[in-house]
């Protein structure tokens, strides 16, 4: 089954403060280039032809002044309105044409990480009806989706909890089967009023039809002013592989 890229790039970037005023939080410098540069340069160089990028109505046109029809980096661009911020999960809903009965692989537009997709991907080949997360052991758990792990299981996903049930976070990084559109037609907004990822991973955890991947190399979100500071320093000490 072929499997297609989806990079998630809206969001409102509020906790960006100034530097987001007039443009996206992915159109910011990481290293030397945009940062959508990263998520784009990890699926193409996975081998993914076929790329959608997500984003709201305000800077689509920078994205695609930026990128075009995606010919500079070896892969065919498609790009799709999210009209108001709804949540990741609203923003993948959108790729199910785009997708076409494919799988997909989901990056979030802010995650930075050192290491190639392709292992990645390739452990997710192996149960094509799966969805397979990334997990990486962070000081902070608490600011993401936290996995709870029992050897090869995953117990329990819950998002941003205030007491922890492990120092596991989920990452940005996920493959989904074609399935996945009909489970996020299910879904009900969270507290916060968006579609959350993290409901999505737990249909499948509860379905025995989740698997995850531990990131060996370095993993950050750049979503906040301090931890794009520390993604500009980690891809400037070491360079990311694509
Ligand atoms: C989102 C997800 C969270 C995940 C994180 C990774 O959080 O909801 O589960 O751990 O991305 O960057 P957000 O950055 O939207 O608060």
């Amino acid at each position: 089954m072929s499997i297609r890229g989806v990079i998630l790039a809206g969001g409102k970037g509020t906790r960006m403060g100034e530097l987001t005023k007039v443009t996206n939080k992915h159109l910011l410098p990481v290293g030397a280039w945009p940062m959508v540069y990263h998520p784009l340069k990890k699926l193409t160089g996975a081998g993914m032809q076929d790329v959608l990028l997500v984003s709201g109505t305000e800077h689509m046109g920078d994205f695609v002044e930026l990128l075009g029809s995606g010919k500079d980096h070896a892969c065919r661009l498609t790009y799709r309105v999210q009209d108001e911020a709804g949540g990741i999960a609203q923003a993948l809903g959108l790729a199910e044409h785009f997708c076409m009965g494919s799988r997909s692989c989901v990056l979030l537009g802010d995650n930075i990480f050192r290491d190639p997709l392709i292992s990645f991907i390739e452990k997710a080949n192996t149960r094509p009806d799966w969805a397979w997360i990334g997990l990486k052991q962070v000081p902070d758990p608490g600011r993401y989706g936290v996995a709870e792990l029992n050897g090869e299981q995953v117990v329990s996903i819950e998002e941003k909890p205030a007491n922890p049930k492990s120092d596991y976070a989920v990452v940005g990084i996920y493959v989904y089967p074609p399935d996945v559109f009909g489970l996020i037609r299910t879904l009900k907004p969270s507290n916060r009023g968006e579609l959350e990822i993290t409901d999505v991973n737990n249909h499948y955890l509860k379905q025995g039809r989740m698997g995850y991947s531990i990131l060996d190399g370095y993993w950050t979100d750049a979503g906040t002013l301090d931890s794009l500071d520390f993604s500009n320093e980690l891809v400037r000490k070491d360079p990311p592989r694509f």
